[in-house]
């Protein structure tokens, strides 16, 4: 199991403490074998990476910029500047990044930059609720994953994490047959595109300690990418507990 803690924009340097309780949670030997990835703002990432690098945690970044070399773009930050932090992993697609304006098309830049530098994406889709009651989610699905993902073969640094947007910090959670059927599309989208082994999708919108159990059990489901609840370290603990029997 993945347990992502998207910090938005959120955090100081005080935060970063907040992963010693879970780092010594993974030395328990029953969650030995989960990953925890920790994705802070971009001024944390070097910061927590020296202090943490010698843990069994990893640390992403958000987002990043499509272009893949150096050049004039004020304030922006690129895969490759993402990298030299020690980062690993890398969110993209984020429905915030996409309501900025981040098309299907720039995702996809986005994905390709990010893999030259072999950063493991985690690549975010997700319907909106009109998208939803106009009954065309696997439409949208398609269609993210179709564009996002064109021309790239190297599928097995991709995470996928399926969030629906109206489930991001609401406290909604798609009913369980509801959240199986997308699942199961988006796997069969992804097969589609590609033979990979071991495609690993993960769910994200409003997880918490009193419904990650019943989100757990669903095999379909690898892990959480988690937000609000991830900046409580209690939260995000109890988060894993819950979700690992
Ligand atoms: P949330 O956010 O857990 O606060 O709903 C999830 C996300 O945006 O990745």
């Amino acid at each position: 199991m993945y347990f992502i803690a998207n910090w938005k924009m959120h955090g100081n340097a005080r935060y970063i403490e907040k992963a010693n309780s879970v780092i010594k949670l993974l030395k328990i030997r029953k969650y030995k074998n989960i990953k925890i990835i920790y994705c802070p703002p971009y001024t944390l990432l070097k910061t927590f990476f020296d202090k943490y690098k010698n843990s069994n945690i990893s640390i992403g970044s958000q987002n990043c910029h499509p272009y893949s070399d150096f050049g004039p773009f004020t304030g922006s930050i690129n895969s490759k500047l993402i990298k030299s932090t020690g980062s690993k992993y890398i969110i993209i697609g984020h429905s915030e990044n996409r309501n900025d304006g981040d098309t299907n098309i720039i995702i996809n830049k986005k994905i390709k930059s990010a893999l030259r530098e072999n950063l493991k994406v985690i690549f975010c889709i997700g319907e909106t609720l009109t998208e939803k009651k106009k009954n065309i989610t696997n439409k949208i699905l398609k269609k993210q994953i179709s564009i996002g993902l064109k021309k790239i073969k190297k599928f097995q640094n991709i995470i996928f994490a399926y969030e629906p947007v109206w489930s991001i910090g609401t406290g909604l959670v798609p009913k369980r047959n509801e959240l199986i059927k997308n699942l199961k599309f988006i796997r069969k989208t992804i097969l589609n595109l590609s033979n990979i082994k071991n495609i690993k999708i993960l769910y994200g919108g409003s997880v918490n300690p009193n419904n990650a159990k019943k989100l757990a059990e669903i095999n379909e489901i690898s892990g959480f990418l988690i937000g609000g609840a991830s900046l409580n370290a209690k939260n995000f603990i109890d988060i894993i507990k819950k979700s690992i029997n």
